[in-house]
């Protein structure tokens, strides 16, 4: 049987990716996929030195100075090469250009460290911090043409009582964010959101 493969985009620390590769290698996402490899928007990404940790092929795709349509093509470049099934968001700091959703519809995954409906863009522990949130909710959605506007697979609550710092907000919610991103990830691969995924294919393709 062969296994769905999935590519992992990182620009940062990449410890979402990192619990990705760990539940690849023994967790919930055992024996569901193979991961093709890692891309990386800018080389001082920390996760890259972490990626190859894990003897995983990874690939710097510079953004520095181009547009959103200009990176979407220089990262289809790439994706063509390696052929992935899906593509797995985890702290993807650049905005996925139309072409390249059109390329992968209902096949481009992002985690959201809050309510997508409440919040979108970056920093969302910031955000909870600079709004004294008692709870914030971890959303694992597919990604469409906006900015963390995709539809959401699932969400899930993370108590921030007590949390007075951002980096303890962080810490609440990356805890939780790196097991649910995998059981989210499980569910997409075994067909669980094949609503959710009908629902963005090209209004042609649809059954
Ligand atoms: C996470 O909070 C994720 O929800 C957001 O970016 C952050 C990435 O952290 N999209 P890391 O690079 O996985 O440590």
């Amino acid at each position: 049987m062969t296994l769905p493969r999935i590519a992992l985009l990182i620009s940062g620390c990449g410890s979402n990716m990192e619990a990705i590769l760990r539940s690849v290698d023994q967790g919930v996402l055992h024996r569901r996929c193979t991961v093709c490899g890692v891309i990386a928007n800018c080389s001082d990404a920390p996760g890259l030195d972490r990626a190859r940790a894990f003897g995983v092929e990874t690939r710097v795709v510079p953004s520095d100075g181009l547009g959103t349509s200009a990176y979407g093509r220089r990262l289809l470049a790439t994706l063509s090469e390696w052929k992935p099934d899906y593509i797995v968001l985890a702290g993807f700091m650049r905005i996925i250009s139309p072409e390249l959703v059109a390329a992968y519809p209902g096949r481009i995954v992002n985690i959201h460290p809050a309510d997508t409906a409440a919040y979108q863009g970056p920093d969302g522990y910031g955000w909870a911090a600079s709004q004294k949130l008692p709870e914030t909710m971890i959303t694992v959605h597919l990604v469409d043409e906006g900015i963390d506007t995709g539809p959401i697979l699932r969400q899930r609550h993370v108590s921030l009582k007590g949390a007075r710092t951002k980096a303890e907000i962080a810490r609440r919610g990356l805890s939780v964010e790196h097991e649910f991103y995998s059981e989210c990830l499980a569910e997409l691969l075994d067909g669980r959101y094949a609503d959710l995924v009908e629902g963005m294919m090209p209004r042609a393709g649809r059954g």
